[in-house]
C-alpha cells in the first residue's frame, strides 16, 4: 500500500500522515486542513489503522488544542451523510453521556422526551474502555437493528418519536473507525477526542438542542471535577458555535448507576422503571433520567423550565407512555418485543456466581473504573475491535455507596460467558470497594450546570 497523502495543488502542499503523527508526537498544533485529512482518511480507510492508532496515542499524550478539537468535531461530522430532521415537523433534542458504568439513562430518556412532544434522533456508541455501550445493550434484544439508513431512521422517529442508531459507513464513518480504535488502544480519556467523538454524532443528527451528561467521579473518563468541567465547557462551547443549543450537567459516576451493569440486564432494569415500579436500588437511575429528560424537554422548547420538564417526564414514566414508545421503537427497529413480557426468562448467562460481602461496615468508596472493567471482563465488553459481546453477561450490584453491609450478605451477582470468566471480575470488585465504620457523605446527582455563557467563562478561566 502506498503512503496516504493528499495531493498538492497550487495553494496547498501535500499532506503525509507520517508528518502529522510526528508533529503531534512533538506537541505541535495541526491545521484545520490537516485535521480534516485525518478524519477523512479514517472514514475512507485510506490511512492504515496503525497510523491512526499512533496519531491517537500522540493526541492522547499531547492533548488537542481548542482549535484542533473544534476542527476534528466538524471534520468528523462532515465525514459522511447527515440527517435532516426538517421533515419531522417537531423540535429535535438528544442527550449524550461521556460514558459510565450501568448508565442506561438513554433507554428511559429517549421515550420520556418523545412522550413530552419532542423528537429524539439519537446516534449512539458501543462499549468504550471500561464503560458500557448503548448499542451493545440494545442489540441484546434479538432482531434489533442499530444500523439504519437515514430514511429508516426518519420513519422510526415519525412513527414513535425516537430512534437509537449507530454510526455506519455512511453516517459519521470517521467516528465509527476512531471510536473502535480508541476502545482498543487506551486512547479514550482525552477531552478533545471525546468532544469530537460525541459532538460529531450529535451534530450529524441536525439537532435543535442537546443535553450533555458529563460524568465525574471514579468511573468517569475525566474523574476529577476540574477535568470534567473543562470537558463540559469545551463541548458546550463547540456545539453552540456549531449552532446547537446545548447545556451540560456534571453528574456523579462515583458508583454504578442503578443496580445492573452489562447488556440485557440493563434493559431489564430500565423496563421495570418504565412499568412504573420504584425499586430502591434503581432510585438514582430514575432521578437522573428524569432530570436529564426534564432538561431536554425544556431546551427543546416544550417546557418553560427544567422543573416543568421533569414533572412532564415523571408523568410519562408513571402513566405508561414512555414504555409504550420504547416498545414501539424497539419493534420498529426489528426487535423481538415478546421477550419484554418475561424479561428474566430471556436471561441465559453461561455462568453465574454470587459474591458475598467480605468485610462489614459502610460502603464508602467504589472504584467504578475497576468495576467497569469487571463488567467488561464477564464478556459484556470486547477484547478486539468488532468482536461480538455477550448479551447475557454483566453484574448486579446489590450494595450501593453508603449502604451498611454484614459479612456474608450478597454484594454482587456476576453473570459471565463461562466459569473461567468469573474469577477476574470477582477479584476486581474485591479490590475496588472500601468499607468503613462511618458512612460517607451523600453526593448529589448533579453538581454543576454549564450553559453557553458559563462554558465560555470556564474556558477563559482555564486559559483557553
Ligand atoms: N461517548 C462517545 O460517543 N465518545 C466518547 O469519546 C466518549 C463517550
Amino acid at each position: 500500500m502506498s503512503e496516504p497523502e493528499e495531493k498538492s495543488n497550487t495553494h496547498h502542499p501535500p499532506i503525509h500522515m507520517i508528518d502529522l503523527i510526528i508533529r503531534k508526537r512533538d506537541g505541535r498544533e495541526l491545521t484545520e486542513r490537516e485535521i480534516a485529512f485525518i478524519a477523512n482518511g479514517a472514514a475512507s480507510g485510506s490511512i492504515p489503522l496503525e497510523q491512526l492508532s499512533a496519531w491517537l496515542m500522540a493526541a492522547w499524550i499531547r492533548g488537542l488544542s481548542l482549535n484542533e478539537a473544534r476542527a476534528l468535531t466538524i471534520a468528523m461530522r462532515d465525514s459522511g451523510v447527515k440527517f435532516n430532521p426538517a421533515g419531522l415537523g417537531k423540535s429535535t433534542v438528544d442527550k449524550h453521556s461521556t460514558g459510565g458504568v450501568g448508565d442506561k439513562t438513554s433507554f428511559l430518556i429517549a421515550p420520556l422526551a418523545a412522550a413530552c412532544g419532542v423528537a429524539v434522533p439519537m446516534i449512539s456508541g458501543r462499549a468504550l474502555g471500561h464503560t458500557g455501550g448503548t448499542l451493545d445493550k440494545l442489540e441484546s434484544i434479538p432482531g434489533f437493528k442499530t444500523a439504519l439508513t437515514l430514511d429508516e431512521f426518519e420513519a422510526v422517529i415519525k412513527k414513535t418519536g425516537a430512534s437509537i442508531v449507530s454510526q455506519t459507513p455512511a453516517l459519521v464513518p470517521a467516528d465509527r473507525v476512531l471510536y473502535a480504535l480508541r476502545d482498543r488502544t487506551g486512547t479514550v480519556e482525552c477531552p478533545g477526542l471525546i468532544c469530537a467523538s460525541i459532538l460529531s454524532k450529535k451534530l450529524a443528527a441536525g439537532l435543535d438542542a442537546l443535553v450533555l451528561d458529563v460524568k465525574t467521579g471514579s468511573g468517569a473518563f475525566m474523574s476529577n471535577d476540574a477535568d470534567a468541567e473543562f470537558l463540559a465547557a469545551l463541548m458546550v462551547a463547540t456545539a453552540e458555535a456549531a449552532g446547537t443549543r446545548t447545556v451540560a450537567l456534571l453528574t456523579d459516576m462515583g458508583q454504578p448507576l442503578g443496580v445492573a451493569a452489562g447488556n440485557w440486564i440493563e434493559i431489564v432494569e430500565s423496563l421495570a422503571l418504565m412499568r412504573g415500579e420504584r425499586p430502591k436500588q434503581s432510585e438514582d437511575l430514575r432521578e437522573l433520567s428524569l432530570i436529564l429528560a426534564g432538561w431536554m424537554v425544556h431546551i427543546a422548547g416544550a417546557a418553560v423550565s427544567a422543573e416543568e420538564g421533569y414533572a412532564m417526564a415523571e408523568k410519562a414514566l408513571m402513566n405508561g407512555s414512555a414504555l409504550k414508545i420504547f416498545t414501539a421503537m424497539i419493534e420498529a427497529q426489528g426487535g423481538d418485543i415478546e421477550i419484554f413480557k418475561n424479561p428474566q426468562a430471556f436471561h441465559r448467562p453461561g455462568a453465574t456466581t454470587v459474591l458475598n460481602a467480605w468485610e462489614c461496615g459502610f460502603v464508602t468508596e467504589m472504584d467504578t473504573t475497576k468495576l467497569g472493567w469487571a463488567v467488561q471482563r464477564t464478556g459484556a465488553g470486547r477484547e478486539k475491535a468488532g468482536e461480538p459481546v455477550d448479551p447475557h453477561a454483566g453484574i448486579l450490584f446489590h450494595a450501593r455507596r453508603g449502604a451498611r453491609v454484614e459479612i456474608g450478605q450478597p454484594f454482587a451477582t456476576l453473570y459471565a460467558t463461562n466459569e473461567e470468566m468469573l474469577s477476574e471480575p470477582v477479584e476486581l470488585i474485591r479490590s475496588a470497594v472500601k468499607f468503613s465504620t462511618t458512612p460517607p457523605k451523600p453526593v448529589p446527582p448533579v453538581s454543576k450546570i454549564f450553559t453557553k455563557e458559563s462554558a465560555e467563562k470556564q474556558l477563559q478561566a482555564s486559559g483557553h
